[in-house]
């Protein structure tokens, strides 16, 4: 007999952003006639830059020639991207990360989602809420929880960000093993200072524990005294594993182009206690379970990183940032408390009412699609989500829009 993994059944009717998805399918079906202007799932809407999609069709051309065609790349990336990873995304910053602790992917989604899979499913996790739902469901999907009751999963360390917290949830009160953090954070907007990302490099290292540090938000960063990344603190190349993606500030989200770093003394324990490296791990588990991102991908990403394309992908950002600016404008003037938008595409609006009511009720009477804050955590129920990644027209209509509706 054929049995399922009895886990999947704990897990929520479907993944929040595709019954977003289908909400709206069903919305559009019924009412052709009105104009929705999502502003729900973060994705990007301009098309890739000049300078990086040279290099895409200069790498496809290539691959139609016998002399310079590529098959199958190394796993974890070619050299020519990590290289320049390495450099500019970590080195520039003073982080001391080099090319073969890069580990190139084809999403931050699957690579948070997947990093769970080298512990035991006896470790104790600790999880932001409200965050990005990927780290929860596949926890749950691996037997890390119990059972789901009164909006929570049993046996999973929530760690609240709340106003109260400024979104910068608090160390755990009981040892954790994992900890998942997400800055600038999703769905939140918040971001955390270099001292606080210290008491969590610090608890880890006292506490023999690891942090998954998503950084996918990173290039929108505005304020400079903020962290960009976790190894510019002291202190964590032994616990924690950074994820970072081309989808946002380069409009990969179709291309798909992501890495993952994993410093050579990042550290967890076997069985009896000893300490073992995870970088050869994960660098085993990569070339058993992925093939490499495409050669003409690689290309693109590499070139975001030239004198061209960084100015390039700096404007991208700038045009989502300027979004943001006339978000938190409209929100300010309906006097509604929010947070983000600031060092984030993402503004968080305290509806002060049922999340998914104000998502449904927005979308029948204005047709903008957000995000309801319930389906990233228990603490986001009274909030939701507006996402930056639009046209500047669309976020302005949007914003006339729900100024005439909730004023
Ligand atoms: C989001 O809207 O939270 C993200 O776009 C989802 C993702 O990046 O997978």
């Amino acid at each position: 007999m054929i049995t399922l993994n009895e886990h999947y059944f704990k897990l929520q009717a479907s993944y929040l952003f595709s019954d977003i998805a289908a909400r709206v399918t069903s919305f559009q079906k019924e009412n052709p006639e009105i104009d929705v202007i999502k502003l729900g799932i973060g994705d990007v809407t301009k098309g890739l830059t000049p300078t990086s999609i040279a290099a895409f069709h200069k790498a496809v051309d290539e691959m139609a020639d016998d002399a310079t065609f590529r098959g199958y790349g190394p796993e974890q990336g070619y050299e020519f991207l990590r290289e320049a990873i390495a450099v500019n995304d970590f080195q520039s910053r003073g982080a001391d990360i080099s090319s073969d602790e890069i580990f190139v992917s084809d999403g931050a989604k699957c690579d948070t989602g997947n990093f769970q899979e080298l512990f035991t499913s006896d470790i104790t996790i600790a999880i932001p809420d409200p965050v990005y739902p990927v780290y929860l469901d596949t926890n749950v999907m691996a037997g890390r929880t119990g059972e789901f009751a009164d909006g929570r999963y049993r046996g999973v360390v929530y760690l609240e960000s709340t106003r109260e917290n400024n979104f910068v949830p608090d160390l755990p009160e009981d040892k954790v093993d994992l900890i998942y953090l997400c800055f600038p954070n999703n769905p939140t907007g918040s971001t955390i200072s270099k001292t606080e990302l210290k008491n969590w490099v610090d608890y880890a290292r006292d506490h023999k524990a690891l942090i998954l540090f998503d950084a996918a938000y990173e290039s929108f960063i505005r304020d400079d005294s903020l962290p960009k990344t976790i190894y510019e603190v002291e202190g964590a190349r032994e616990v924690a594993v950074e994820f970072r993606s081309f989808s946002k500030n380069a409009g990969f989200t179709g291309t798909r182009c992501a890495y993952t770093v994993v410093p050579k003394e990042c550290r967890a324990y076997d069985g009896k206690g000893n300490i073992q490296h995870i970088h050869s791990l994960w660098h085993r588990r990569h070339c058993t379970k992925f093939n490499g991102v495409s050669y003409p991908v690689q290309r693109a990403a590499e070139a975001t990183y030239s004198e061209e394309g960084k100015k390039e992908t700096r404007a991208l950002v700038d045009y989502y940032m300027r979004n943001a600016d006339a978000v938190c404008d409209t929100f300010r003037s309906l006097n509604y408390e929010f947070a983000g938008g600031e060092n984030s595409p993402y503004i968080w609006i305290d509806g002060k009412r049922d999340s998914w009511e104000f998502f449904d009720m927005l979308l029948r009477e204005t047709g903008v699609v957000c995000t309801p804050g319930g389906g990233f955590g228990k603490c986001g129920n009274q909030y939701i989500r507006i996402s930056a990644f639009n046209s500047y027209e669309n976020v302005q209509t949007a914003m006339t829009r729900l100024t005439e509706k909730l004023k």
